[in-house]
């Protein structure tokens, strides 16, 4: 038996550490620092790289990564380095999420599908580039801005404003010193995740998140809404292909220049006429994509997670999933993107007794007998079906029994997966 250390608070975290509870193989599992739902939290940050570290020797753990952020600091790098097992990509491997510029030159260069670009640390010259570029175009920070530093343009005036945002004002700090300005594709987006042992790369069931703040996705961006998996609008055929020239290629391109990729590979896919694009890459799970896909995870997951860190998923069979659908509807405090109340108390919890359904939590803590809110994304409802409509429906039954006094939710979480099925 084994101990696993989970290294983040959110709700993809609070998911993994629910599935790999399960595992016959796992013990206890840790999560540092955790949230109100999970269960054994110790107090570290995912950034304090050398206390994880210590923790990890201490208790003799398997660590799993869940956020971007420890992973572009070389947390994979320092763990091997001290011969602990842990699961996903180096820091160079993780440039494929942190550095924009240097995915989009990897993709220009190996042949990946994606929009074409420009990229710029001037900003005289990237307002003269807007000048002729049809719009709508898309503006991204160079580096991590916690999921903000990605601005749709719908004309000249939207990029002359996000360029000086960005190369001017520094309002994104060092992430936003460097842009890429792309072209925006007009097609359907999805989220095609793998998960990958440097040359082996098995595919997770598809999802789809909804991205922006307000139902039929209007007002701006967040980290997720909401997600469920499967989607449709990722038919088998496109899965393949998906597979073939956007996923084996990422993996065997990375491989060949020396830079092999473990761990979760997420492809954000635009679809435009039946062709798959790469609207960026995550070096990690998507969140909340890994809740309802957690949810239809029939294998092992420690077992496919250590297969990965030990370059052996290729003796590892298909991962088996569950023929329902999930759907995660994410509760959030009134306000999130921008600022909202913390420390408000959640109530109706406990009336949630359904096997096909869980909470999993995200900004939430523990206070005595108190689950309080604590940040923008508080907590991820997220139910199976036999249909996505049941699914859907199921989810939303349980969204209206959890209550706080600044709960708000998109209440059109699945819906636009309806017309793919
Ligand atoms: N759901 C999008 C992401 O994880 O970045």
């Amino acid at each position: 038996m084994v101990n696993v250390l989970v290294v983040g608070s959110g709700g993809r975290e609070h998911a993994l550490g629910w599935k790999m509870a399960q595992s016959c193989l796992v013990d206890k599992v840790f999560h540092a620092p955790g949230n109100g739902g999970t269960i054994e939290n110790i107090p570290i940050n995912p950034e304090e790289i050398d206390k994880l570290m210590q923790f990890a020797i201490k208790h003799d753990c398997f660590t799993v990564v869940g956020p971007e952020a420890p992973l572009s600091k070389g947390i994979v790098d320092k763990f091997t380095e001290n011969k602990l097992a842990i699961f996903g990509p180096t820091q160079k491997a993780s440039q494929l999420e942190s550095s924009k510029i240097w995915a989009k030159q990897f993709m220009q260069r190996n042949g990946i599908p994606t929009a074409p670009f420009g990229i710029f640390d001037d900003a005289n010259k990237a307002k003269e580039y807007v000048q002729s570029l049809n719009y709508p175009v898309v503006i991204k920070a160079d580096g991590l801005a916690a999921g903000k530093g990605v601005i749709v343009c719908d004309d000249k005036k939207d990029a002359l404003s996000a360029i000086d945002e960005m190369l001017v004002k520094n309002s994104f700090g060092s992430a936003g010193s460097s842009i890429v300005i792309e072209k925006r594709i007009d097609g359907i987006e999805a989220s095609y995740i793998a998960l990958c042992d440097g040359q082996t790369a098995i595919p997770m069931a598809t999802s789809q998140d909804h991205k922006r703040i307000f139902d039929n996705d209007k007002g701006p961006n967040t980290g997720g809404m909401g997600a469920y998996s499967p989607t449709g609008v990722i038919t088998d055929v496109l899965a393949q292909k998906i597979q073939k020239e956007i996923i084996e290629k990422t993996i065997s391109s990375m491989k060949r220049e020396g830079i092999p990729f473990k761990g979760f590979l997420y492809a954000g896919i635009m679809v435009k006429d039946g062709e798959p694009f790469v609207l960026e890459y995550n070096a990690r799970m998507g969140d909340p994509e890994c809740q309802p896909i957690m949810m239809r995870m029939d294998s092992d997951l420690y077992e496919y997670l250590l297969a990965s860190s030990q370059g052996k998923l290729e003796s590892l069979p298909k991962i088996s999933w569950k023929k329902e659908t999930a759907v995660c509807v994410v509760l959030a405090s009134n306000g999130y993107p921008d600022s909202y109340p913390k420390n408000e108390k959640i109530s109706g919890l406990e009336n949630i007794d359904d096997a096909n359904t869980m909470v999993f939590h995200a900004g939430t803590k523990q206070e005595g007998d108190d689950v309080l809110t604590n940040g923008g994304r508080v907590l991820g409802v997220t139910a199976l079906g036999t249909t996505l409509e049941s699914a859907i429906s199921n989810a939303y039954e349980s969204v209206g029994k959890i209550k706080w006094k600044n709960k708000y939710c998109r209440m059109d979480i699945g819906k636009k997966g309806l017309a793919f099925l």
